[in-house]
């Protein structure tokens, strides 16, 4: 079983990122593979015009590193979203790669979902504000996502308390929710 972090916040030690690790920490407990992607540190540029790369035969991006993360995401069991809020939604990192997944589509919608449907996703966001309505564009969105390919299984989300570095792990109900997540990834096994 493999568990793949994608960890989108600007931050690579703010909370989104704590909160991670958390769930790969619980997973890796159980027995699963982790592996935590920090898309600060990579380079994915804009989706562009999916015509043009029509005609031309080749994404016009070729060369950057989305096709490097889409094997990791096409390799992975379980892969979890984390996001910090950003203006009541997803962090523009996370939503840039997100972007690029309909060049996937482009190619084949039938086999971006024959990939994609016997994974499951699980959410953790983190924010300052205190309702899940704040978060909830975040959490929809990325919920959508995960439900994208009919069959994917949506193991739930995680929305904990943010701000300065360290807030998170302080909240012990959000940890204990982040630690249930991960055992939830490494007990997920798709259906045959
Ligand atoms: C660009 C930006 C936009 C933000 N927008 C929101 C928001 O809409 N709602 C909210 O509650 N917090 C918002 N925040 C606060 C962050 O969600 C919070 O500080 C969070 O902890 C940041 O994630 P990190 O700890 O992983 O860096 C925003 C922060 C930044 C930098």
């Amino acid at each position: 079983m493999k568990v793949l972090g994608l960890m989108g916040s600007a931050r690579r030690d703010g909370n989104t990122n704590d909160l991670v690790d958390v769930v790969l920490a619980a997973a890796a407990e159980q027995g699963a593979q982790t592996e935590k992607i920090v898309l600060a540190d990579y380079r994915v540029e804009h989706i562009e015009n999916c015509q043009v790369c029509k005609q031309r035969g080749a994404c016009v991006h070729a060369d950057d590193d989305f096709d490097k993360l889409m094997a990791k995401v096409y390799g992975c069991d379980v892969f979890i979203f984390g996001s910090p809020v950003y203006w009541y939604t997803v962090s523009g990192r996370l939503k840039v790669f997100l972007d690029r997944w309909s060049c996937e589509l482009y190619k084949s919608n039938d086999e971006f979902c024959r990939k994609m449907k016997p994974k499951a996703g699980g959410i953790v966001t983190v924010q300052e504000e205190s309702t899940y309505e704040r978060a909830a564009s975040c959490i929809e969105a990325l919920e959508k996502t995960v439900k994208y390919a009919p069959g994917a299984t949506y193991l739930g989300y995680v929305l904990g308390p943010g701000g300065k570095r360290g807030t998170v792990l302080k909240h012990e109900a959000t940890v204990a929710a982040a630690r249930e997540l991960g055992r939830k990834a490494a007990a997920f096994r798709p259906a045959s």
